[in-house]
């Protein structure tokens, strides 16, 4: 049977949670503070990219079960259920910013129910559940850690097919309730305690990102041993003890989770006098990638001062729009520092949108080529992989290229006269 449920917070982890369980047969408010947002929500329009999200906020709409609000107190009076969906960005000492959950809980504590269960799906450290609690200021409210393992880009396939649940609770008949909540979702359920949910959660982060500085530092290997790093990556990722999801090199690795939850880990670890030395060289490796990236452009072209270069992909990966801590933009800066006058094209980001200074966007991928010297294709967006690149070579000065995710084809490239560096190259 459908519970009642309200969802505190309507970005991406949020919309698709309410989306999804409406879908799911629940009756959901999402509420956010973000008037402009919550009035769009309304009309259906969607403001990120992520496929089936409209058509599963349309369905919701009309079939009644799924509304939006900016009344934090009338969308969780009545509810059973209430999912904390707020960011938790990282704070200036690298720990996670708690004010917004802080706030939010706050907010909500007076008007819940009697007996109503709050879902924390933000990232949040070890004890947050605690804090959570002391924030509600409820003794007859439970709260509970079930963080969110959803891919941007794959939100609502992610959430409708999970790897697994994650549950931490302290009473076990609570966190039954919950499972209960994602009836007819196939998924092995992890029921724990609080502290064990939230350590889950970073953990995974940080292995997926330290598996990425691993492979990112093999690429250089084989680049320097004469090795294909494209057969290599098959070759050690076949075995399924590694596998080989997460586990292609690129630019360094960004986007609005893995550096903020890196370093809030590293932070936690800290406070807890534990040294995490995988996870501190994971991190300091990545840094050094976005130097060692816009290293290689500049060498391709022999100097940037005062160098036109085309850039194509700017969000912190292929087949999202997310440019929070994109290692596209992190390696643009460094090349705009180094002087650097960049026209780049991305296929989420309109032209004339402000990205960063010295870095000017336009809405095709030949404009940004127009007069370059070198074209820097810095984000996996498989589309680039069918562009035309004698088209390209036309309109650049010289056709140069950086491929750092090895998405252009090697045989065209050459046969067009392309200099190239490749991950491998
Ligand atoms: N984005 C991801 O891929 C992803 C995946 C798993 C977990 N997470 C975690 O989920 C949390 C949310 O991430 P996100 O990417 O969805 O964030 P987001 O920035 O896309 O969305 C957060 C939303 O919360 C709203 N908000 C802030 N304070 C509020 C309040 N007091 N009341 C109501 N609404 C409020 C904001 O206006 C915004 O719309 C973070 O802790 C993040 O680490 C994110």
């Amino acid at each position: 049977m459908g519970q009642g449920v309200a969802v505190v917070g309507t970005g991406y982890v949020g919309l698709t949670t309410g989306a999804c369980l409406a879908h799911l047969g629940h009756d959901v408010t999402c509420v956010d503070i973000d008037a402009e947002k919550v009035a769009s929500l309304e009309r259906a329009e969607i403001h990120i990219l992520e496929p089936r999200l409209r058509e599963l906020v349309v369905e919701g709409i009309r079939s009644g079960r799924l509304r939006f609000t900016t009344d934090v107190e009338g969308a969780v009076e009545d509810r059973s259920f209430v999912c904390l969906c707020v960011p938790s960005p990282q704070a200036a000492d690298g720990a996670a910013d708690m004010s917004f959950i802080r706030t939010a809980a706050s907010s909500i504590g007076p008007s819940l129910r009697s007996g109503a269960v709050v879902i924390n799906k933000s990232t949040v450290p070890v004890g947050s559940t605690r804090l959570v609690e002391e924030a509600l200021g409820r003794s007859d409210v439970a709260v509970v850690s079930n963080p969110e393992f959803l891919r941007e880009g794959h939100a609502v396939e992610d959430f409708l097919h999970p790897d697994r649940v994650v549950i931490g609770a302290d009473d076990e008949g609570v966190a039954l309730q919950v499972v209960a909540l994602y009836v007819g979702l196939v998924a092995p359920v992890v029921v724990t305690d609080p502290a064990s949910a939230e350590l889950i959660k970073y953990a995974a982060n940080a292995f997926l990102a330290t598996k990425l500085s691993f492979v990112n530092e093999i690429a250089d290997l084989a680049r320097e041993l004469g090795a294909d790093i494209d057969d290599v990556v098959v070759g050690v990722g076949s075995d399924p003890r590694i596998g080989q999801n997460h586990f292609r090199p690129g630019p360094g690795w960004g986007g609005s989770c893995f550096p903020k939850d890196t370093r809030a880990l590293l932070h936690m670890a800290e406070q807890a006098g534990q040294e995490l030395q995988v996870l501190d060289a994971a991190v300091r490796s990545n840094e050094a990638r976005f130097d060692a990236t816009t290293d290689r452009i500049e060498r391709l072209v022999g100097g940037l001062r005062g160098t036109p270069v085309a850039a194509w992909g700017l969000t912190f990966k292929g087949g999202t729009d997310d440019l929070r801590d994109s290692p596209a933009l992190a390696v643009l800066q460094r090349a705009v520092e180094r002087g650097a006058r960049v026209r780049a094209f991305d296929p989420t980001v309109t032209a004339g949108r402000s990205v960063g200074e010295g870095i000017s966007t336009v809405d095709d991928p030949y404009a940004a080529c127009e007069g370059a010297a070198v074209l820097a294709v810095l984000a996996d967006w498989s589309e680039f992989g069918s562009i035309d690149l004698d088209k390209v070579a036309e309109v650049m000065t010289v056709p140069r290229v950086v491929d750092v995710h090895n998405l252009l084809d090697r045989q065209t490239l050459e046969r067009v006269g392309f200099e190239v560096a490749r991950l491998d190259s």
